[in-house]
């Protein structure tokens, strides 16, 4: 059977008047590698002005991954170790990253005025349209962590056609519950807001090792400049209502779902597999990229987005016989994911999932 190749097609661009092959060239690239360097935009929402950064250049018919940071980071200081990992780079070379900072949290923010009313976190997911309309982007993967994770799904439960996979790290889709409450109040009295956020982003375990990046992270948090804004989300967050998940219910995700971590109770077993990772605490983003990028790279391929030659060869090994992937396009069926344990390297019986869980 003939092989399927790939085709370098170069675009022909007509040159300015004036301008010689090699300018013109040299401009393109430039270009490009501000592209690749991230631009920030600022886009007008009803709830407020949002800023988000953009890399890579679109690939038509393609969705965008699209990230939401958890409380007291942003962005970067939440997805840089990720999408900067040596393996990301083939994924993400296929895909424009969309990579939103809630309002207040970008580099330099200004801090919110006194009594400045922050958007409830269902407000940051109606932030998203506007956000999608202004690049143009039908479709995306959602990639969020904590706070983050709740947003791109009550965007995915309120705009499902728009959503074609989420990865979900960390998300915790229940509004506190009094007990959650009174066990906040009574840290609130011995804890600063800071604390509090570190509580969240990391495990008791990590946060007692006192390791070289929860010691980073400490510093981020407790030194920002915008603390106050900082506060406002974590309200939001503490304020936050039930996602609802219902099982076989109307309330429930339509799409393929990689859940890095607990929330299985909520989802049918029977749509769930399982990806194992050992120790990789709050932030496995920040703590594990290699074993996620690997979950990813399953996860996308499952959608039919990853050619197996772009995997690497121990995944192709591992996969062979779950999927036929031979080329990007072609094979998108959503058929949806594959998974295994990456411990073991054990593959599970039975269809593969819509659901993915890796738990850490
Ligand atoms: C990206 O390539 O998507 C990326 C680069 C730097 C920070 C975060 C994301």
């Amino acid at each position: 059977m003939a092989e399927l190749q790939e085709v370098q097609i170069t675009e022909e661009k007509p040159l300015l008047p004036g301008q010689t092959p090699e300018v013109a060239k040299e401009a393109e690239l430039a270009a490009r590698i501000l592209l690749d360097q991230g631009q920030t935009h600022s886009v007008e929402t009803p709830y407020g002005s949002v800023n988000f950064t953009v890399y890579g250049t679109p690939k038509p018919k393609r969705p965008a991954i699209f990230t939401y940071h958890d409380v007291g980071l942003n962005y970067k200081s939440c997805f840089q170790s990720l999408f900067q990992f040596g393996d990301m780079q083939e994924i993400i070379q296929n895909f424009v990253r969309v990579h939103v900072d809630a309002p207040g949290m970008q580099e330099g923010a200004p801090v919110f005025p006194l009594g400045y009313q922050y958007p409830s976190l269902d407000q940051l997911a109606d932030m998203i349209p506007c956000i999608l309309q202004y690049l143009n982007f039908s479709t995306i993967i959602g990639v969020g962590v904590g706070a983050g994770a709740y947003i791109l799904s009550r965007y995915a439960l309120t705009h499902p056609d728009t959503v074609e996979g989420l990865v979900l790290i960390n998300i915790d889709p229940n509004a506190k519950g009094w007990m959650d409450w009174a066990a906040h109040k009574l840290t609130g009295f011995t804890s600063s807001i800071p604390e509090m956020i570190l509580g969240h982003l990391f495990s008791q375990e990590e946060l007692s090792g006192n390791s070289e990046l929860v010691q980073k992270y400490r510093n981020i948090v407790t030194h920002a400049p915008n603390l106050e804004n900082i506060e406002l989300y974590w309200n939001s967050y503490n304020n936050r209502r039930d996602l609802n998940f219902e099982r076989g219910g109307d309330i429930t995700l339509k799409c393929p779902v990689m859940l890095v971590v607990e929330c299985n109770s909520k989802l049918d077993p029977t749509q769930t597999s399982f990806l194992k990772m050992a120790d990789s605490g709050g932030q496995p983003q920040l703590t594990q990229p290699g074993k996620l990028t690997e979950a990813f790279k399953y996860f996308l391929q499952g959608m039919g987005y990853m050619a197996s030659s772009c995997m690497t060869r121990l995944s192709r090994s591992r996969t062979a016989s779950l999927t036929s992937a031979a080329s990007i396009d072609l094979n998108r069926s959503r058929s949806r994911t594959l998974s295994q344990s990456s411990e073991s390297g054990t593959l599970p019986s039975g269809p593969p999932g819509h659901t993915m869980e890796v738990s850490c």
